[in-house]
């Protein structure tokens, strides 16, 4: 396998409208593994065609762990994906807002709103058709990666201009807040009164 280069911005092919798979051939499966493989390397959760140089309507997507009731990584429980020529045929009126980066603008993360669940239309890298439902973080990872293919970018989304940091600033912003809500934790605990009544 190969590991492809990922293209940042500003290149004209991330904001193409990609075309569609007609071809499901052993180039394609090289290519889809090859994708996979860079996506992995890269510690991506999604990675679409147009990420590597090419304009078509694929996309590989990894799903995070899931966890068990401790918190902990449940070994081997990621889920990964290949779609291709996909799209969103529903989506929920419930929306939620989350913190999103992209392989193609390292370095930084922004806010962006996304349907809390979608179900999409795909076919699978063989090129049987494919039905998903679709919630949660998978939801939202899915639904940057199909936007890849419409040549649209997280940064297009930010529920605010001012919802854009660096990695550095978002972490430092993070710290801050765990530290702020210790601190509260720890006021409210003294506030409570001995006898109360
Ligand atoms: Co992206």
């Amino acid at each position: 396998m190969t590991e492809l280069q990922i293209v940042t911005l500003p290149d004209e092919g991330l904001r193409k409208k990609a075309r569609p798979v007609t071809k499901f051939d052993d180039d394609l499966q090289t290519l889809i593994d090859n994708m996979i493989e860079t996506m992995r390397t890269a510690n991506g959760v999604g990675l679409a065609a147009p990420q590597i140089g090419q304009s078509l309507q694929l996309a590989v997507i990894e799903t995070l762990p899931k966890e068990d009731e401790n918190g902990e990584d449940i070994p081997n429980s990621r889920e990964l994906f290949v779609i291709v020529n996909p799209r969103i045929v529903w989506e929920s009126r419930e929306v939620i807002d989350g913190i999103e980066g992209c392989l193609s603008i390292p370095g930084y993360v922004g806010e962006v709103e996304r349907a809390y669940a979608v179900r999409v239309r795909a076919q699978d890298r063989r090129g049987k058709p494919l039905k998903l439902r679709l919630k949660g973080w998978t939801a939202r990872i899915f639904q940057h990666e199909i936007d890849h293919l419409d040549g649209v970018l997280y940064i297009d989304k930010l529920t605010d201009r001012e919802k854009f940091w660096t990695d550095e600033e978002y972490y430092n912003m993070r710290q801050e807040e765990l530290e702020a809500e210790d601190a509260e934790e720890n006021v409210d605990e003294t506030a409570v009164p001995e006898n109360r009544d």
